[in-house]
């Protein structure tokens, strides 16, 4: 890749190639940006990508890496010049996390450490980072909204995500330079209408979705609904689903909010856009939780106010304020493939809160963002990626229009 044009401006993708990673990727094409991505593929193919190119009839650069290797790091940042880095490089999988702690604590605190040292080397210092509702813990306010506190958190993999949220904060107080958007996924589904792309679990997935596929494809028998006693509409739990598409808009929206802050920093000026925002209002009850605790003003530590000498440190929620409870999303599925699904009321899971939904009103109010697509959408959109797609991107692509 030695033969790129070395004045371009671009954008460095961590992780790529995987389900969140390569929609995004797509939407940056989609808005001009030029792309590098990096990834191990150890949870991602390489087919995700050239579908990418395929739907945009662009090129992006690829360059296979790990974020714990600093080797790798040094000769991608030697051969492009980024003015910015999506960091969404980590493993995901909340139950394995308590397995095997120490593989998470490597590969996503000790990697991401890697990225940010090589970063501040090279003086890329704007930053998406994509983080979770996980940060949360149990929620002391629903829905939540930023300034609701963080923690503790009850899993390895949720807490290697605070700790590089706080990570982040740390290098945002040292260096008015750096300016970052950590953006809290709440429950990514979906997939690309076109059918050509889509999350591809590997093993018995652990998320609710993917689950109910394998059952509507015939690989597992049922849906086993981990308990049925929760304060909710039904007594299943409730989350924020949020389609991954929208979740891709809401990167595009975080990096376009860096580049205004880093010619604001050239400027030596920040906007008044830029000072601590107002307080944001909990959003009107959801479909089936209601909030009754009021939102605090924003601590300093979620937002560096234009006064302090740090950089710009920003979380934004990105969910869509509608709560679902599990057997609500199993009508929901059973209604976009006309199919019956079955399913078994069992025990609690460990760690399992009753409700999460997003008050994502900051998401809209600073950086313009709101998530466009419905429940109906993210239903009928991973229905038609598996129709078309029975092995994810290993197996053979199926002509099966809708
Ligand atoms: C959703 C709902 C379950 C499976 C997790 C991670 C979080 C983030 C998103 C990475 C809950 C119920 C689930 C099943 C069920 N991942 N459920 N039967 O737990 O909200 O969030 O994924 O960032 O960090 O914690 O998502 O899809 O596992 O569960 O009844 O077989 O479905 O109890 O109410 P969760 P989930």
């Amino acid at each position: 890749y030695m033969d790129h044009n070395s004045k371009q401006r671009y954008v460095l993708v961590t992780g790529g190639a995987g389900y969140i990673g390569s929609h995004t990727v797509l939407e940056l094409l989609n808005a001009d940006y030029s792309i590098v991505v990096m990834d191990n593929l150890v949870n991602a193919n390489l087919e995700a990508l050239a579908r990418v190119e395929y739907l945009t009839g662009k090129s992006i650069y690829f360059v296979e890496g790990d974020i714990t290797c600093e080797k790798d790091l040094e000769k991608v940042f030697q051969a492009f010049h980024f003015w910015a880095v999506i960091h969404f490089a980590a493993i995901k999988a909340v139950g394995e996390s308590t397995q095997i702690p120490l593989e998470y604590y490597h590969n996503n605190v000790t990697g991401s450490l890697h990225l940010f040292r090589v970063m501040n080397r090279y003086k890329v210092k704007n930053l998406v980072f994509s983080s979770s509702a996980t940060v949360y813990g149990e929620p002391d306010m629903m829905p939540v909204n930023e300034t609701a506190s963080l923690g503790p958190v009850t899993n390895p993999y949720g807490r290697t995500k605070l700790f590089v949220e706080e990570m982040l904060r740390d290098v945002c107080a040292s260096d008015p330079d750096w300016n970052v958007c950590l953006l809290r996924f709440f429950n990514p589904v979906g997939a690309h209408p076109s059918g050509l792309m889509g999350e591809c679990p590997q093993g018995i997935p652990n998320n609710l979705l993917p689950y109910v596929i394998r059952v509507l494809q015939g690989h597992l028998p049922c849906v086993q609904i981990f308990g049925s006693d929760y304060d909710t509409v039904d007594g299943t739990g409730v989350r924020d689903y949020i389609h991954v598409c929208d979740l891709a808009t809401g990167h595009v929206a975080a990096l376009k909010r860096l580049e205004g802050e880093e010619s604001e920093g050239k400027r030596g000026v920040r906007s008044a856009s830029s000072s601590p925002s107002p307080t944001p209002q909990p959003s009107s009850s959801t479909t089936t939780a209601t909030s009754s605790i009021e939102s605090s003003p924003l601590p300093s530590s979620t937002r560096s106010s234009s006064l302090r000498q740090g950089g710009h440190c920003m979380a934004y929620n990105l969910g869509t304020g509608v709560g679902y409870s599990v057997l609500e999303i199993i009508s929901a599925m059973e209604k976009a493939t006309q199919k019956t699904i079955p399913y078994k009321i069992v025990e609690r899971r460990q760690g399992d809160v009753g409700v999460c939904t997003a008050d994502a009103t900051l998401a809209n109010l600073e950086l313009g963002w709101k998530p466009l697509y419905s429940m109906d959408d993210m239903c009928r959109d991973m229905w038609r990626w598996t129709r078309r797609n029975p092995n994810g991107y290993d197996g053979p692509l199926i002509d099966d229009d809708d």
